[in-house]
């Protein structure tokens, strides 16, 4: 890695106390959670159908019990632990410098290492509601459930998760641009910016220490003040610890 690089980010690191974090599936894969678009990722695995097609709200409406299939075998990971990036960010925010996580990941792991500003761009595997009463059910009974859950009403249950084809909670995108607006330095990190409206939020800032660390190169690259190509969890304890 990069000794010069590492040493710019973390005097900015040490300077900055209004640092807002965006990420994505790279964050979780030193968790063993596989991401989506790396070689080895979700989406270059072979399924019937592509897998943004089964993650899709219309593919759960009408395939609802081949959606949980899918879902429950590859976007559930009950044994994944915070790794290094989620636990670095977490002590960021508990020093006070780090403002808010904003994540495109459902797994919750940033909360599990301790971050309490989370905002959860496509949901939580963790949350499930009732479509007809909206009772909500944990993870554990989707899990333990066999072909769709059914809530105690007799209404399917859901996955408090964004398809293709939904929208984001609006509530939850306004305080992700508002944090990304006000923020001194932003880290990008563990996301290959190709998913909208969330790869389009970064165009909120407006400071001079966007900052990007990823495996491999994204679209951004170019537009990053620092841009570093590595694993993100080996990257933040180089220059965290
Ligand atoms: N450290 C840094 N970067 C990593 C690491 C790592 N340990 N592991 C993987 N990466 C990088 C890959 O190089 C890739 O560019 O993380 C990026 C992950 O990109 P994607 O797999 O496209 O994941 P993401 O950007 O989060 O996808 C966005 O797509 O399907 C939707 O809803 C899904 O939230 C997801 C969205």
């Amino acid at each position: 890695m990069d000794k010069e690089k590492l040493l710019i980010l973390k005097n900015w690191i040490e300077e900055c106390d209004n640092i807002v974090f965006f990420g994505g599936a790279g964050v979780s894969t030193e968790s063993n959670i596989p991401d989506f678009r790396s070689t080895d990722g979700l989406y270059n695995q072979k399924y019937d159908y592509p897998p943004e097609t089964i993650l899709s709200h219309s593919f759960y409406m009408k395939r609802t019990e081949e959606f949980y299939r899918f879902y429950k075998d590859k976007m559930i990971y009950k044994n994944a632990v915070p790794n290094n990036a989620h636990k670095i960010l977490a002590r960021l925010e508990k020093a006070g410098k780090l403002k808010a996580v904003i994540t495109q990941n459902i797994d919750g792991l940033h909360q599990m290492a301790g971050s309490r500003n989370v905002l959860e761009l496509h949901g939580s595997v963790l949350r499930n509601y009732c479509e007809k009463c909206r009772k909500f059910y944990d993870v554990d009974y989707i899990i333990n459930s066999v072909g769709v859950p059914v809530c105690q009403c007799g209404g399917r249950i859901k996955p408090d998760v964004v398809l293709y084809e939904e929208s984001l909670n609006t509530e939850i995108t306004d305080k992700a641009i508002y944090h990304i607006q006000s923020c001194e330095m932003l880290i990008v990190g563990g996301t290959s910016l190709t998913v909208y409206p969330a790869a389009g939020f970064i165009d909120y800032y407006k400071g001079n220490k966007l900052v990007l660390i990823n495996k491999d190169s994204t679209a951004v690259d170019g537009r990053a003040n620092l841009c570093i190509h590595g694993k993100i969890g080996e990257v933040l304890k180089e220059v965290c610890q």
